[in-house]
């Protein structure tokens, strides 16, 4: 007997731990994992080696004219467990985790070209199923017939918090007041933009983990996949 692959896609705000749960449940399901955000920092990241945009600067249709130059890749790291990001054949994890490529992403990834572009790929990961991917439109846009779709949340402090921490152990320089900033500024693009902005699906189901362990959350969204797959 069989049992039927799904596409679990996660939406929600940053920092919310999507990708920590998407990660985890790939591993117990034997999914592919697919970080989009990962692919809007990494256009981000290409838009800022060709000063296509800075804190200063924006010049979004030079990065349209480039776009078929940029070829995202992900390759699965087994020593790490989940697939890394490539940039035209060069792997950049850690470049397009920074904060400046954080607080430049949202701008980025409100260009409707770009969306289309990293949309497509995206669909075509997902064709034969057996995916999870976390973003912030996948469950509306990219597969709005997904059989589960989560929607996190989590306080803003709580969110900021995290991420400095993550921030801090990488060893970057940055100080909460500025991390906390740039999260809740993106909240405000990303639900606020005209296309595609994060919103929560109809039929998703909410998770707001302030004050919710990974275990327990993993324990419960667990269930839900069972009562989606059918054997
Ligand atoms: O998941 P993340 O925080 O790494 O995503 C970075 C940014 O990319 C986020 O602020 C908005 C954008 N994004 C998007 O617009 N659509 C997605 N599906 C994923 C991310």
């Amino acid at each position: 007997m069989t049992t039927t692959k799904i596409i679990i896609a996660i939406d929600g705000f940053s920092s919310t731990g999507k990708s920590t749960i998407a990660k985890q449940l790939a591993k117990t399901l034997n999914y592919i994992y697919v970080d989009t955000g990962a692919m809007y920092r990494a256009v981000t990241l290409y838009a800022m080696r060709h000063n296509y945009i800075s804190a200063e600067n924006f010049k979004p249709e030079q990065l349209i004219q480039d776009l078929d130059n940029i070829k995202l890749s992900f390759s699965f790291n087994p020593d790490l467990g989940f697939a890394e990001m490539y940039l035209n054949d060069t792997n950049v994890e850690l470049e397009i985790r920074t904060l400046e490529v954080s607080k430049l992403v949202s701008k980025v990834s409100a260009i409707p070209e770009v969306r289309r572009k990293l949309v497509q790929e995206q669909h075509h990961m997902g064709k034969d199923k057996g995916i999870i991917m976390d973003g912030r439109d996948i469950g509306t846009v990219v597969f709005p017939d997904a059989e589960l779709k989560l929607f996190m949340t989590a306080s803003a402090d709580k969110r900021a918090m995290r991420r400095y921490k993550e921030l801090l152990d990488r060893g970057d320089n940055v100080t909460y007041e500025e991390v906390l900033f740039n999260v809740e500024e993106r909240d405000r693009i990303d639900s606020t933009r005209k296309d595609s902005p994060l919103k929560k699906a109809d039929d998703a189901v909410e998770f707001d983990n302030s004050d919710m362990g990974l275990e327990e959350q993993f324990e419960r969204i667990m269930s839900l996949v069972n009562s989606r797959v059918k054997n």
